[in-house]
């Protein structure tokens, strides 16, 4: 190989390796929210993309809603991006993505919707047990906590 082929091949090395460190090839979850999940949920999160139409029987979440939103806990939300809705008994309307997101992006993709509601998952203490409220009023005791 001559000097300046090889040149070349170090310069395109080079060039790669330098966006792989500074990750400019990784997606924010602002794009990964755009690619995967406007096309229900709208650009903006407010549940108004061009695949929610009023034939279905469930329309997607707003999630710019602080009332609907408060109600999940980040595990609620993580849960129901990596399975889909039915992991939290929702619609399977609702797609899983566990096996096309990381879990990292998966728990960005949870933050990027806790600044679009610009809420928290409502928590009741009582004792150090957290409690959710169901939809139906009743308190449910959260699984998977050492309380
Ligand atoms: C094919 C349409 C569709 C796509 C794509 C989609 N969703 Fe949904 N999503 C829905 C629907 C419909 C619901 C409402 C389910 C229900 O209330 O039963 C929903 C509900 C949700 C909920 C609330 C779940 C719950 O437990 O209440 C979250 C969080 C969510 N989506 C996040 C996302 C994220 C993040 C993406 C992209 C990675 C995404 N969705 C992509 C249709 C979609």
């Amino acid at each position: 190989m001559g000097k300046k082929a090889l040149l070349a091949v170090v310069a395109v090395l080079t060039f790669f390796a330098g966006a792989g460190t500074t990750s400019a090839l990784a997606a924010t979850a602002e794009e990964n929210y755009r690619f995967y999940c406007a096309q229900c949920h709208g650009l903006e999160g407010r549940g108004d993309g061009p695949n929610a139409t009023e034939n279905q029987p469930v329309s997607p979440r707003d999630h710019t809603s602080a009332k609907e939103m408060e109600k999940l806990t980040d595990e609620d939300i993580i849960n129901s991006i990596t399975d889909g809705g039915t992991a939290t008994s929702k619609s399977s309307l609702m797609p899983p993505f566990g096996k096309t997101l990381s879990r990292s992006e998966i728990s960005e993709l949870k933050g990027l919707l806790r600044k679009l509601c610009k809420c928290k998952g409502k928590w009741l203490g009582r004792q150090g047990v957290l409690l959710k409220k169901r939809s139906d009023g009743k308190y449910l005791r959260q699984s998977g906590l050492d309380t």
